[in-house]
């Protein structure tokens, strides 16, 4: 039994931001029954196609173990239908552009209406105020959250970041959500909505330059570069490059065969604790005690010089060689690791965070497994739904549909052609 076996997951999301929530919420074990438009489906299916007429990595990567039913929502068929599935279900997600779900008839006291105990989960671009029926896609929410004024090097544009944290990272923050709601039906017996903006999921993780916005009014920002630099400070939190968030000065060094390797690099972080050792190790013993250079406040005017010397060193090792040499040591430092040699892992794939998944019409394909792990709750990725690949079993199974029943729906339009329905 996993941990959210018997939840029922009315899963009306799409693109990436509420699809990364459900699939989570599969892979704990909630039974995700994904609605999609008939014969078109979610947009991803047909968006950055790698193998003609096949679901796209897109789609594939962000629907593992759910089951799909076509059902057009604006049909009066169709909005029986749903109307049955929030009957059934505990948690309804969706992340539609602002407004749609009213427009489709089922605002939230309508929800409530027909399920007092229906969980509603919503992601949005904003929350209330001037911006709230703006649509947002993953880099408007960096832009707007404060990660890629934050993001990029002081004298460069803002940049946003590969990892999704304005998509992927709010599917997240509305996971928890919708878990703590199902927590607290335990004892209240009701439902509540939950709302996660994706600006402030991306502010959410962009806290820490908050901070540093505030530790301005206190003086120059002494871990950042530009200090040793004697740049000075503006009114916000400025681009760091790869210097470190935190305490401990860090930066991105080259490593061997970064001439030709676009990432033979490494991190490598100073961190007090183990100056010393990182003193030997580049040669520089007679840093340990110097004046300047003993102490972390000493030696924060120092980073660039620092650093060069520390990089003379990771310059004449692979990225590899670098971790080998410093974990001993205890000194904080990782690779810079490519999506292939991520794909490779063998670390990843014992652990089942990278796996391989069979699809009918694509063939063998990598893809993330559950970066979470419940001791009691294992994860078994399983291939994502073809378009409408479950509508009759749903409609039978789930909602009691029977021949009849089928027969009507079928005729309405309101699930669009499923296998029983094409072969007649
Ligand atoms: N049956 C019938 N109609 C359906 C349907 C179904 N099964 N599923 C969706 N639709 C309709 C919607 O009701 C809507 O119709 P309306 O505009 O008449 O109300 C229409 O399809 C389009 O939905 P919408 O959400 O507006 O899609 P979009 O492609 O125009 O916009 C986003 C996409 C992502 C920009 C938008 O959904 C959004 O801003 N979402 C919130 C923020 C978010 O999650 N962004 C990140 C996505 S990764």
């Amino acid at each position: 039994m996993k941990a959210l076996d018997g939840i029922k997951i009315l899963d009306f999301t799409h693109v990436q931001s509420g699809p990364t929530c459900t699939q989570l919420l599969a892979w704990f074990g909630a039974d995700v029954i994904k609605v999609e438009r008939p014969g078109v489906g979610d947009a991803t299916r047909k968006q950055l196609v790698d193998v003609p007429g096949a679901d796209s990595l897109y789609f594939t990567m962000l629907n593992h173990n759910k089951r799909s039913i076509e059902l057009n929502s604006k049909n009066e068929t169709g909005k029986e239908i749903l109307t049955r599935l929030i009957e059934e279900c505990d948690v309804m997600v969706e992340n539609f552009a602002p407004g749609a779900l009213d427009r489709m008839g089922f605002t939230w006291e309508r929800i409530q209406e027909i399920n007092p105990k229906m969980i509603l989960a919503s992601i949005k671009g904003f929350g209330p105020g001037k911006y709230e029926d703006c649509k947002v896609y993953e880099n408007v929410a960096q832009c707007a959250g404060g990660a890629a004024s934050t993001t990029g090097f002081l004298d460069g544009p803002p940049l946003v970041t590969g990892a999704q944290i304005g998509d992927s990272g709010t599917g997240l923050h509305l996971a928890l959500g919708i878990v703590t709601a199902l927590f607290h039906r335990e004892k209240s017996g009701r439902g509540q909505k939950v709302s996660a903006a994706m600006q402030d999921g991306v502010l959410n993780l962009t806290r820490v330059k908050l901070r540093d916005q505030q530790r301005l009014a206190a003086g120059p920002l002494k871990e950042y570069s530009q200090y040793g630099e004697g740049i000075p400070f503006g009114a916000a939190t400025p681009r760091a490059g790869n210097d470190s968030g935190g305490g401990q000065p860090g930066r991105i060094l080259k490593c061997k065969g970064w001439e030709t390797d676009p990432n033979a690099y490494t991190y490598f972080i100073t961190q007090a604790a183990v100056w010393g050792n990182v003193c030997d190790l580049i040669g520089k013993p007679e840093w340990k005690d110097a004046p300047g250079y003993a102490t972390p406040p000493e030696r924060l005017d120092k980073l660039n010089e620092i650093f060069a010397a520390v990089e003379d060193w990771t310059k004449t090792k692979d990225k590899f060689e670098v971790m080998a040499i410093c974990n001993p040591l205890n000194i904080p430092v990782g690779p810079i690791l490519s999506t292939k040699e991520l794909m490779e892992d063998e670390g990843l794939r014992a652990t089942g965070t990278i796996v391989d998944v069979d699809h009918p019409e694509r063939g063998r394909y990598v893809s993330v497994g559950c970066p979470v792990k419940l001791s009691n709750s294992p994860v078994a990725v399983e291939r994502s739904p073809l378009l409408g690949e479950h509508t009759l079993e749903i409609l039978s199974q789930v909602l009691g549909y029977g021949d009849a029943d089928l027969d009507r729906v079928i005729a309405s339009g309101a699930v669009g052609t499923p296998p029983k329905a094409a072969a007649e």
